[in-house]
């Protein structure tokens, strides 16, 4: 089976070199770290492949990154979801979006937010059109967990989104970074998963935690 490459735009801060540490791991994907920086994106891909042993992750430019990748994930701060979107939109044609992106409002990270468009991955969807698929995953796994290599994740990822092709490769990401993938339903759910993060940011505050997460209970 040939590997698919995915692509991580904005994936020099602190969610994406986890998620890029465990594909890359698990060697089911090729995967290229992107940002705004060309330089920047090479440097975060040469120090994770220090962590690996191997060169196993490259950095590009976010453009680049989204052309060279089948499957594109976002983990971009929601200030820039827009505009990065509209940098990548012609490279994303044809293409899965996996959208990370939590629609945070600082300083109350802790008190969920709505945004105008229903979601952040119903804005994306409606922002690229029909021939994104897009889907939302990954909100709820802190990046203190991904990046822990050594250890085994016990949360879930809850994946929305309109095609079914494409949230059965949002799992199998989430198979391959160690963690059980569920299909939450349709992309209008994504509203819920978002906003299940900054319960999530409230409850680590509260209760001196780094990284809660979620399991669903009850399935077979
Ligand atoms: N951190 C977590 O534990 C966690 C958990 C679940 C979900 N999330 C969500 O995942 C997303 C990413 O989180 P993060 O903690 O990785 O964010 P981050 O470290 O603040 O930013 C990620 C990357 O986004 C790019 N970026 C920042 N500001 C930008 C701007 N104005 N325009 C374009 N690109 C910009 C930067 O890449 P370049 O400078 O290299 O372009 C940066 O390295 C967020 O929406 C967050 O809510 C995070």
């Amino acid at each position: 089976m040939t590997e698919k490459t995915v692509a991580i735009i904005g994936g020099t801060g602190h969610q994406g070199p986890g998620l890029a540490l465990r594909w890359a791991k698990s060697s089911r994907y090729r995967v290229i770290i992107g940002s705004r920086d060309t330089a920047k994106a090479q440097s975060v891909a040469t120090s994770l492949n220090l962590r690996l042993g191997e060169q196993r992750i490259e950095g590009m430019h976010n453009t680049a990154a989204a052309e060279a990748a089948e499957i594109v994930v976002l983990t971009v701060p929601y200030s820039a979801h827009t505009e990065v979107l509209e940098s990548i939109r012609t490279q994303l044609k044809g293409k899965v979006l996996v959208d990370v992106t939590v629609p945070l409002q600082p300083p109350r990270v802790s008190h969920v937010y709505i945004p105008p468009g229903g979601s952040a991955t119903a804005e994306a969807q409606a922002l690229l059109g029909e021939e994104v698929r897009v889907v939302c995953a990954f909100q709820n796994v802190s990046a203190t967990h991904l990046n822990d290599l050594d250890e085994a994740l016990e949360c879930d990822v809850l994946v929305c989104g309109d095609d079914q092709g494409a949230k059965a490769e949002a799992i199998a990401l989430a198979e391959a970074a160690g963690i059980r993938g569920l299909d939450a339903g349709p992309l209008q759910n994504a509203v819920v998963v978002e906003g299940l993060t900054a319960i999530l940011i409230g409850i680590n505050k509260r209760y001196r935690a780094d990284g809660a997460g979620i399991k669903i209970t009850g399935l077979p």
